[in-house]
Formats: C-alpha cells, structure tokens, sequence
C-alpha cells in the first residue's frame, strides 16, 4: 500500500471588480489588441478596498472544504502559496487558519512566487505521505494589484487578483500510476536569473514595491524550462505526455501555454485556459484554473492532469496529479 495526497474539494474566489483592456488604454500607451496578441489576456479582476490575500485566500478555501462535505475541524494543515501575503508576519496562512475559526493543526505560507502552487503542492503531498497531517488545505491566493508599477505598461496590463484552493487528503493507494492523488513533483530554482522578475521593495527597503520584469528573457525560460518539467514528472510517474488529460499550467501568457503544449506534442483541446479571464493570478493561477476546470465539466475524476508553472527565482516546477 502506498499513502496518496488525494484530491477531496476544489474552490476559488474572484474579486467582484473586472478589468477589461480597454481600462489601460485611456492612461497609457497600450491596446486591448497588444494586450489581447501578445499575452492573450482579455480582462482580470482587482481586489476591492479591504480585500486582501488572505480574504480571499478564506473564501477559496471555505468554498474547497464544503466541495470536499468537510468541516473546518476536520482540516489539520494549511499551506498557502503567496507573494503578497497582508503583512510581512505573520503568513497569510495563519490568517485563513483564524478567519475560519480553526483552533488546531498549523498553517504556514511558501513563496515561490508565480511556480508557488507547485512548490505548496509538493509540500502539501509531504506532509500527507509521511503522515503529519491527513487533511491538507492548498491555498494559491495573490493580490498583484497592489505591487504593481501603474505607469509600467510591460508590467501593469499582466497580472490579476484571486485565490483557489484544493483539499488534499491522505487514502491508501496501490502505488502505480493509476491510483488518484498525487503522483510526482519536480521542483527546480535558478537565483542567478533574479534580476528577470523581481519586486523593487521589501524589508530591506522599507516598501512593499513594484514588479519588475524583463518580460521577453522570462519568457524564453519558460518555453524551454515548462515542457522540460513537465516530462520529468510525468516519467517519475512512471508516464508520458501521451497518458495526459488535461495540462493545467500557470496562466500567464497563451503564447507561452501553447508553446509548452506544442513542444508535449499535445493539442490546445488537453489544456485548461483561463488566462484570458483571469490574466496572470501568480501563485492562484493554476488552483484557479482547476476549479473552473472542473466547474466546466473539463476535469473529471480519474483524469490525469500535469500542472507546470515559473515565475520570479527563477523557480519552477510541475505536479502530475491524477484527479
Ligand atoms: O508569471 C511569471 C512569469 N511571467 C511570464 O511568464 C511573462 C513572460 N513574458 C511575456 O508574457 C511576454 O514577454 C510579454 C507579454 C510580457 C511581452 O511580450 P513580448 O512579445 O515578449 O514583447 P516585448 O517585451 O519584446 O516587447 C515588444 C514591444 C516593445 O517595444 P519595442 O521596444 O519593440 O519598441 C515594448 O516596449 O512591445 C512594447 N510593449 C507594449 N506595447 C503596448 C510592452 N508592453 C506594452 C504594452 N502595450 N502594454
């Protein structure tokens, strides 16, 4: 018998707020046709005043525990993957373990920037498989709206606010490739590429920052660097990109998706697209794109998904999860 970290609910939370290109076009000197051709994205939702990460980290996470038919007692670990946690202590995490009234069990943030779902993931299915904790909340959640350069239009047409949240559970597998859970992860960092995406601000200076972005350089990592991933955790499945249902990658650019997607050797039909809705959510975008994935009736029980992301680190990485 093999212990597996098993999907058990699934839920996001979008700010009210949507964004559409043609907002970016009346301050700077941009178009919803750039925007639109080069990144894919439409529109993008911004948090409300006094929204922050964890506010909208807890609506995910209240919305995945009540898909999994749980209760909050029965949660015994959060692991929160942020860049824009409310303050800089304590994690965004202790914050959704208060707001929802959780009295036990531990809670902590990880931050891998835009890969950091994939990097909460891996530790999530650590805890599950060496028996810390049974019932695992994975919360993705960002609020970029507040960290970035308004007058930047290579940065500010990009991002967007949201959370998303998996319930993973521990369940007896057989150990092959067909149980449900989590498969594989494969997990990788490059600090010497820093200066491609980073935040201007921080303890060391005093203010939160702006994002700053050599947007084509991290755009050729990630055309090289996701497929690469992805495979790699595929074979430690014991798979191939051919035994893929559904790709569910980071949202950041379609030109980027279909890259990947092409050099898998898999048709746009095996991937969950969001990105034109969502823009780029950072760490909240692939639990994002999970849930609407399934509340489309895309993701189905026993599909066998690979999530793949990179962000600011560079950090990356991919999870084969069968559903
Ligand atoms: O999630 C974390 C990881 N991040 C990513 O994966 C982002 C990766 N990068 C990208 O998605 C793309 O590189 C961008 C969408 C950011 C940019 O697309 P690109 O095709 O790489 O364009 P570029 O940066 O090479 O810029 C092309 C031109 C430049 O003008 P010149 O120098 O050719 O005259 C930019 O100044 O487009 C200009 N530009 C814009 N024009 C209109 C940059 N931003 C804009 C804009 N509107 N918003």
């Amino acid at each position: 018998m093999t212990r597996r970290a098993v999907v058990a609910g699934v839920g996001h939370y979008l700010p009210e707020r949507v964004v559409p290109n043609s907002e970016f076009e009346a301050r700077l000197d941009t178009s919803d046709e750039w925007i639109r051709s080069r990144s894919g994205i439409e529109r993008r939702h911004f948090a409300a005043e006094g929204e922050t990460t964890s506010t909208m980290a807890t609506a995910a996470a209240r919305a995945a525990i009540a898909d999994a038919g749980l209760a909050v007692d029965d949660i015994d670990a959060i692991v929160l993957a942020t860049s824009t946690a409310d303050l800089t202590f304590p994690s965004a995490a202790t914050m959704v373990q208060a707001a929802l009234g959780m009295e036990r069990g531990f809670a902590f943030d990880v931050q891998a920037v835009c890969a950091g779902f994939a990097y909460a993931l891996a530790n999530a299915d650590a805890l599950i498989v060496s028996g810390q904790a049974n019932r695992v909340l994975v919360i993705g959640a960002e609020t970029f709206s507040r960290i970035l350069d308004w007058t930047d239009r290579s940065t500010c047409v990009l991002f967007g606010d949201g959370a998303g949240a998996l319930v993973l559970e521990g369940r007896e597998g057989t150990g092959t490739s067909a149980d449900r859970g989590i498969l594989a992860t494969d997990l990788h960092s490059d600090g010497r590429y820093r200066d491609l995406l980073y935040v201007d601000g921080g303890v060391s200076t005093g203010t939160s920052g702006a994002v700053r972005m050599q947007g084509n350089q991290v755009f050729r990592h990630a055309v090289e660097k996701l497929a690469q991933t992805a495979e790699d955790a595929l074979a430690k499945a014991g798979l191939t990109p051919a035994d893929v249902d559904w790709i569910v990658p980071h949202q950041a650019n379609i030109r980027i998706i279909q890259g990947t997607a092409k050099k898998m050797g898999l048709p746009m039909e095996k991937v969950v697209v969001t990105v034109q809705d969502h823009g780029n959510t950072s760490a909240a975008s692939i639990p994002l794109a999970l849930s609407v994935g399934k509340a489309r009736g895309q993701i189905r029980e026993g599909d066998l998904i690979v999530t793949e992301a990179i962000g600011g680190g560079l950090a990356w990485g991919a999870v084969v999860i069968r559903w």
